[in-house]
């Protein structure tokens, strides 16, 4: 059955198939699942046991097997301990308090006093990749324009030095903070980039000053103390919280600094609100759960390998990219805890890029090509600008290009092959998700609906969505090359395949 065939006869499907939570609707109509479909999807969860994996998610058991750790990124905002927590969470909450209290604190001194030689901080460098460096870039660039003298942050996450030379050719040293994330304190990109700004800042300021600008945020103090950073500049994480979770921990400390503490608090209220509502409502109207057996009937029952994600708002840019790690270096994986293959695939491809530029830009392939892709449409109700002309076109846009996929367009003509060139097949799903507007909250609800989805489908496709074997390895092959690259004259590693080693030779015949 055409999913249009469902609104037919069905006048109460719109209503029926959204649910709200946090300052956020979900429509979810325009897929092709019945009420049978749906209630098939729930028992599912039932019998995978779901409710009771959220328990064990929130009571702070080691849901990591792998590593043999909790996940509790939801201790980060949960403010103090209650009652009802168990004594892991309750210290996880203690830990997680005094963090936010001390970076708050730190973060405010900052704004208003600046360093010790009376300069004002103007420009945060905030250096980290992945989990370090994808959530505070989202949430920057999400809520910069409401922030009343906003500070700037800059970004330095490629070990490509043109991302940092391009820094240090523009920024003034004494109005520049240098924030160092890593929650391991071994990555090569980072430390690689923490050595070229701590010389930069010691050429032109000396090694004193440098130091009072260079700070620290890690798991790994003994490794920031061998970088040279001191204990009071540096801002802990923990080994409980994933790094692709950590937005919500210090590593938001740059947030906090360029925004004001006000709306880094906010961001954790909007995501405690989520996991409120992720623990409390029934299945049926619980966010995270019904966008989750969604993207499992897309991707098992209707075998289709990636999930777009289009959000409606210029200021998100960043999210497609920042749920490329949550989503694939959460749930890319192949094998269960037990070391068995999944019954089942696992993570989509996750893409997407900002609506309407993406009109012009891919489209065309969900309108008419051969692969039907499911697209999570994202839009803000209320926009923070005055230009209703344009927020009126962008939210038509957004709601036409919805209704296009679903309804697909048939020509008749007399000339048969044109009109079937132009024809749409429509029947192609997508979810909205609307916010009423953009702000630190329901930033925060946004973010934690999909961590909270991401969890939902490893419970369901039996996988352990907190921990990362696969990224090891092209980091051991790295560290193999790179005496090959870094020096001409280095012997290229005997047993390397024949690809690898002509391309070594290719750099070295061109220098
Ligand atoms: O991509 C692997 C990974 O470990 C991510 O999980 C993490 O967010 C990123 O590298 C950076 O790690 P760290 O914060 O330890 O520098």
């Amino acid at each position: 059955v055409r999913c249009e065939a469902l609104f037919a006869g069905d006048a109460t499907r719109a209503a029926d198939f959204s649910a709200r939570a946090a300052g956020m609707l979900l429509d979810y109509s325009k897929h092709g699942i019945d009420r049978e479909a749906r209630a098939a999807l729930f028992a599912l969860a039932r019998s995978a046991g779901l409710e009771a994996a959220i328990a064990r998610l929130f009571a702070g058991e080691k849901v990591n097997r792998s590593e043999s750790r909790p996940a509790l990124h939801m201790a980060l905002r949960g403010g103090a301990p209650d009652a009802a927590d168990t004594a892991v969470v309750a210290q996880a909450k203690r830990a997680a308090h005094a963090t936010l209290e001390r970076l708050c604190e730190l973060a405010e001194a900052l704004r208003t006093g600046g360093l010790s030689d009376s300069n004002p901080v103007e420009d945060i460098v905030h250096v980290g990749i992945g989990g370090s460096e994808l959530g505070p870039r989202l949430a920057y660039e999400a809520l910069v324009g409401q922030a009343r003298a906003a500070r700037r942050i800059h970004f330095v996450a490629n070990v490509d030095g043109h991302a940092v030379a391009r820094l240090t050719a523009t920024l003034d040293p004494r109005r520049t903070l240098v924030v160092l994330v890593s929650k391991t304190f071994s990555t090569q990109e980072t430390l690689l980039n923490g050595e070229v700004l701590r010389r930069w800042l010691g050429d032109r300021l000396g090694s004193e000053a440098a130091a009072e600008r260079l700070l620290a945020v890690s798991a790994n103090t003994a490794a920031v103390a061998r970088f040279g950073i001191a204990p009071e500049r540096t801002l802990p994480i923990w080994d409980w919280v994933g790094g692709r979770y950590s937005l919500w921990s210090a590593v938001g400390f740059s947030l906090a600094l360029a925004l004001g503490a006000d709306a880094f608090r906010a961001l954790l209220a909007g995501a405690a609100a989520l996991d409120a509502h992720f623990r409390s409502a029934p299945l049926e109207q619980n966010l995270p759960v019904l966008m989750a057996l969604i993207g499992i009937w897309q991707r098992n029952l209707c075998a289709r390998p990636t999930l777009c994600v289009v959000p409606y708002d210029d200021r998100l840019q960043a999210l497609p990219s920042y749920l490329q790690q949550l989503d694939m270096e959460s749930n890319g994986k192949r094998v269960t805890p037990l070391g068995v293959p999944t019954e089942s695939a696992t993570a989509p491809v996750i893409w997407g890029g900002v609506g309407t530029n993406v009109q012009h830009a891919f489209f065309q392939a969900l309108h008419q090509g051969t692969d039907v892709v499911p697209v999570d449409f994202i839009g803000v109700i209320a926009p923070d600008h005055a230009l209703g002309a344009n927020h009126a076109a962008l939210l038509a846009n957004l709601f036409a290009q919805s209704a296009a996929m679903m309804r697909g367009r048939r020509l008749e003509s007399s000339d048969a092959a044109l009109d079937r060139q132009r024809d749409c097949p429509g029947d192609r799903p997508s979810s909205t998700l609307l916010l009423d507007r953009l702000t630190p909250s329901t930033l925060g609800a946004l973010i934690a609906l999909y961590e909270h989805k991401v969890y939902t489908q490893s419970v369901l496709w039996g996988i352990n969505a907190f921990d990362q074997w696969g990224v090891e390895l092209g980091k051991s092959l790295a560290n193999q090359l790179l005496p090959a690259l870094a020096d001409p004259n280095a012997t290229i590693p005997a047993d390397l395949d024949g690809s690898s080693a002509a391309l070594i030779a290719a750099v070295r015949a061109a220098r």
